[in-house]
């Protein structure tokens, strides 16, 4: 009997699945009957209940946190001729948006025990033409954010904050979204709180939440259609009210599904403590339980020790009915990205990082039984494959 045979009984376990309320379904359906799906009252109340779990602090909705982070870096004023610092270990939208309002990324590679950038690389690479930082809290991990916001005022540098997916993270118990410059969250259907897709931008002040506003929809001033006019350049980035139902529904459940998800990391932690896998040298994700929203649980594979490719552990994992993904290669070794001169070994952390990871199923839904069962699957395939 193969393996996938022997368990055909157990559910496919994926590697992440949203979690949505019965109540959240009734209110799409009404939002579906009420005659207005697009942007309206439910962005209201989502920008409303946003601002207020941001400390009071202005928000802006937005259809994806690709958006966000374009937006954010057009109000912090970068464009053609500036610098924006970044990290190579992220979703390549971090950085395109960097290309797109006509700005250089540069990347400071990654300290490999949180995987975030490395805030002494980051300084280090500051120039007279640096004007934004762009850091990434991968996996809902935050940097150090005392130490980044002195680097910041130190050298008078814009940050946005690329919170994509540390909704739900705090750093020293202020949540995420509180404190700080422009943050950008995603509200894209696999973060902690979904839209189904989606993203908001926290601002500082009126005169910035305004200018989201124009550069969300087309620029346009809010002047009735008589006077309707349209004084910057903006695109076509509105949230549906649909999607914004969606998010309103999530936003109740956020504080619980924090803690199940460290709860659920916990789990991992224990079940892979001195197994077959770590003892063969798998990397596992900083133990931070009080700042990190565990939007993930990445693991790094010992492939040098190991007879298999990345694809084919993860081949195993699914034949033994588990999901599992890849967050995220170097963005610095694609293909724009090598066209603009790019070159491998340039930031061997996130290098390494891109090449070895594979992220394991972490979601409110699962049990710990689940993540048992995990961590049994990883030492398995670890030992049946060892060299
Ligand atoms: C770190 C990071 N930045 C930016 C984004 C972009 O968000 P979206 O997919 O909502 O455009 C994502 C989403 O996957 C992300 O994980």
């Amino acid at each position: 009997m193969t393996q996938s045979s022997a368990q055909s009984s157990v559910p496919f376990l994926p590697f992440v699945k949203p979690e949505i309320d019965e109540e959240t379904i009734q209110g799409v359906v009404d939002v579906l009957r009420s005659g207005w799906i697009t942007t309206g009252p439910q962005n209201q109340a989502f920008e409303a209940a946003l601002s207020e779990y941001c400390g009071g602090r202005p928000v802006r909705t937005f259809n994806s946190g690709t958006a966000t982070l374009e937006i954010g870096l057009r109000i912090a004023g970068v464009g053609p001729g500036d610098e924006v610092i970044t990290t190579p270990a992220s979703w390549v939208s971090t950085s395109n948006v960097i290309y797109e309002v006509g700005a250089t990324p540069v990347f400071a590679d990654i300290d490999p025990l949180t995987r975030n950038i490395d805030l002494d690389k980051l300084e280090a690479a500051i120039t007279p033409r640096t004007k934004a930082i762009i850091p990434v809290f991968l996996s809902g991990l935050p940097v150090d954010m005392d130490r980044l916001y002195a680097i910041a005022r130190q050298h008078k540098l814009r940050v946005i904050e690329d919170a994509a997916q540390a909704f739900g993270a705090s750093w020293n118990g202020k949540r995420i979204g509180e404190l700080g410059d422009i943050v950008s969250f995603s509200f894209h259907a696999n973060k902690n709180l979904t839209a189904i897709e989606g993203g908001a931008l926290v601002l500082n002040n009126e005169d910035e939440a305004e200018l989201a506003r124009k550069y969300r929809l087309q620029g346009i001033t809010r002047t009735g259609l008589d006077g309707m006019d349209c004084d910057v350049l903006g695109g076509k980035y509105n949230l549906t009210d649909v999607a914004a139902r969606v998010g309103l529904g999530q936003l109740k459940h956020i504080e619980r599904f924090t803690l199940q998800r460290r709860n659920l990391a916990k789990a991992y932690f224990a079940g892979f403590e001195g197994g077959a896998a770590v003892k063969l040298g798998m990397g596992l994700p900083h133990a931070d339980f009080a700042n990190s929203n565990w939007h993930m649980f990445q693991i790094t594979l010992p492939l040098e020790k190991l007879t298999l490719t990345r694809a084919e552990f993860m081949e195993q994992l699914k034949e033994r009915g588990i999901g599992s993904g890849v967050h995220y290669p170097a963005i610095h070794l694609f293909t724009l990205y090598r066209e603009r001169g790019f070159r491998a070994g340039m930031f061997p952390h996130a290098e390494r990082f891109g090449a070895t990871t594979v992220t394991l199923p972490l979601f409110t839904l699962m049990t710990e039984a689940d993540v048992a069962r995990v961590c049994h699957a990883v030492n398995d395939i670890c030992t049946q494959f060892a060299k």
